[in-house]
């Protein structure tokens, strides 16, 4: 059973200096807390309803944190690894009292990574909360352990996130048009965002940006949820249809692309929300560069390239409708991969928490390897 409880939190956020022109006025803004702890229990933005409503559910079991990561509840490859890794301190406490805790551990593992193939991040949060487990004593201890590392891990997500804003800040032109993708921000994150957040630390240097926004169909994520984000915080952008893209480019509006990433082959390759791969090829055609924003938790050091990169192919009802509203003729054959691989010759720089990695990345992502 999920719970709704209460609405988001206002609080004021800091002056944007935007261009010459200084905005005087504290912008009030909303603190975005997608991922939170109280009372005992998980509770998550329902990112379905944004922006028309601002609902959290309470999530108490491990089973409830799995469906709502794969009814898309919570999204993004960060968000989705914090909140798993908070599914399993509930697993644990769930197997509190029987003999066999490690076995429901593991079984409560597989559910989660199960829920959404194609972010590494997911399997990656299992994997550390698995290993902290196997040294724990009982599921007591499991329990109190798992909790406080998901807490540390929603925390440092927030702080790799400030760090990456800034790294990429400093690489990309101080004026012009950024384009990004589908939602990279607090909401996809523990906090603060990946390439939004990049975006984010841009203005609070005063760059002169226009930043521009794709819709991001089928499930809409730029036109919801990052449009919603920018306009919390009085940041200027344009939100565009996806296939304005290239006409874009091309009239000499745009003058970087920054997106985020689900899982980053060892080379380079990257995978991300579907779209982002024609968006490079453009970016290329028009000599522009193309930025990919990530935590290393997101590079699959295991993975030689993009080929081996599961992408998740979601519910055809996404693309047969626009939000509620039927689009396409009843039962027509729908294709909805939800990501798609940017080969690694196609992206200038990736940029890290721990650093910013050129080409060749094969060897110089392995250099930022902790
Ligand atoms: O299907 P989604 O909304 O989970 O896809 C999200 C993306 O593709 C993001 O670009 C990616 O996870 C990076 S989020 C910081």
């Amino acid at each position: 059973m999920i719970w709704q409880v209460g609405i988001v939190q206002a609080c004021l956020a800091p002056v944007y200096c935007i261009g010459k022109t200084l905005c005087l006025e504290a912008l009030l803004m909303t603190q975005i807390e997608p991922i939170r702890w109280r009372n005992d229990a998980l509770e998550l933005l329902d990112q379905r309803l944004l922006p028309g409503q601002e609902v959290y559910l309470r999530l108490a079991t491990c089973l409830e944190v799995a469906q709502a990561i794969g009814q898309m509840v919570v999204r993004g490859a960060p968000a989705i690894g914090i909140t798993a890794a908070f599914g399993m301190a509930l697993a644990a406490r769930e197997a509190g009292g029987s003999l066999h805790w490690r076995d429901r551990l593991r079984e409560a593992g597989n559910v989660l990574k199960a829920a959404r193939p194609t972010a590494v991040n997911l399997s990656w949060a299992v994997q550390q909360q698995a290993e902290l487990a196997r040294q724990q004593p009982d599921a007591a201890q499991a329990y109190t352990e798992l909790l406080r590392a998901a807490q540390a891990l929603l925390a440092q997500d927030i702080n790799d996130n400030r760090r990456m804003g800034q790294l990429g800040a400093a690489l990309l032109p101080t004026e012009g048009g950024i384009l990004t993708h589908c939602n990279t921000g607090s909401l996809a994150t523990g906090g603060y965002g990946t390439a939004l957040g990049v975006i984010r630390a841009g203005f609070e240097r005063g760059y002169r940006w226009q930043v521009y926004v794709d819709e991001t169909r089928p499930w809409l994520q730029g036109a919801r949820l990052t449009a919603w984000e920018l306009q919390q915080e009085g940041i200027p952008f344009q939100l565009n249809v996806d296939s304005a893209a290239g006409h874009l480019m091309a009239t000499g509006k745009i003058q970087a692309v920054i997106v985020g990433a689900d899982r980053i082959a060892a080379n380079g390759d990257t995978a991300n929300k579907i779209g982002t791969y024609s968006l490079a090829v453009l970016a290329h055609y028009h000599h522009i560069p193309f930025y990919v924003a990530a935590p290393l938790s997101t590079v699959d050091f295991a993975l030689a390239n993009g080929a081996g990169i599961v992408i998740e192919e979601r519910d055809e009802q996404e693309v047969r409708r626009c939000g509620a509203q039927e689009i396409a003729p009843t039962a027509v054959a729908v294709r909805n991969p939800a990501f798609d691989v940017t080969p690694a010759a196609l992206i200038t720089a990736i940029i890290t928490e721990q650093g910013v990695a050129h080409g060749p990345f094969a060897e110089n992502l392995a250099k930022l390897r902790p």
